[in-house]
C-alpha cells in the first residue's frame, strides 16, 4: 500500500515541482515553462504525488489526437524505487484508457536504463533514434511508442 496520493498539479505546486526538476534533470524546466504546461488545461494533464504534504513524484502529458505524448515523469531525490512514478504511470493509463487514448509516445536519453525499464513495463519499445536530442548534453534520444490497447 503507497502512502501518498495522486491528484492534479495546480499552480502552486510549480516551487516543489522546480526542486524536482533541478535535482533530477540535466536540462531542468523553467518555473514559466512549467506554468505554461500546468495552465494548459485543454491539453496537457499533470499529476503530482503528495505524501505528507510534500510533492514526492510528477507526471506531465500531452493528448495529441488519439495519442498520449508523455512529456516528463520525476520522483523527488530521497523516494526513488518506492513506486511513485509508477503509480503515476498507473493513474494516468488508466485515465488515458477511459479517454480512448490508443499509442503513447515519450523520448528518454539513451543512457536512462532506469527509465526505459520502467517504460518497458507499459509496453513502449523503441522505433527510433533523435540524435542530439539534449541540447546540453548532445545525447540521441529514443523514440518509444506503446499501445493502450
Ligand atoms: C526514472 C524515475 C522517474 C523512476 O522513478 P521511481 O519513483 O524511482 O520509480 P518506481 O519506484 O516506480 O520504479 C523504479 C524501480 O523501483 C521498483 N519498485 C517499484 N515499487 C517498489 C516498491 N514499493 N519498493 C521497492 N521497489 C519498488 C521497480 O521495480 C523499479 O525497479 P527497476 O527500476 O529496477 O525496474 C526516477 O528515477 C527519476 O526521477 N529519474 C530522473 C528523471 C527521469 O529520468 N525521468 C524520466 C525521463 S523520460
Amino acid at each position: 500500500m503507497s502512502d501518498w496520493i495522486i491528484r492534479l498539479a495546480e499552480r502552486r505546486d510549480v516551487p516543489e515541482l522546480l526542486v524536482i526538476e533541478v535535482a533530477q534533470f540535466p536540462e531542468p524546466w523553467s518555473r514559466a515553462m512549467l506554468l505554461d504546461e500546468i495552465n494548459n488545461v485543454e491539453n496537457r494533464r499533470y499529476t503530482v504525488a503528495i505524501e505528507n504534504k510534500t510533492i514526492i513524484g510528477y507526471l506531465g502529458v500531452m493528448f495529441v489526437m488519439d495519442e498520449l505524448h508523455i512529456n516528463t515523469l520525476g520522483t523527488l531525490t530521497g523516494h526513488e524505487s518506492r513506486g511513485v512514478a509508477t503509480s503515476l504511470m498507473d493513474e494516468a493509463w488508466i485515465d488515458a484508457q477511459a479517454r480512448g487514448v490508443l499509442r503513447a509516445t515519450l523520448e528518454v536519453a539513451v543512457s536512462n536504463n532506469r527509465a526505459q525499464a520502467l517504460y518497458a513495463r507499459y509496453g513502449f519499445r523503441p522505433v527510433g533514434v533523435r540524435k542530439n536530442y539534449y541540447e546540453r548534453t548532445q545525447e540521441d534520444a529514443l523514440i518509444l511508442w506503446a499501445d493502450l490497447d
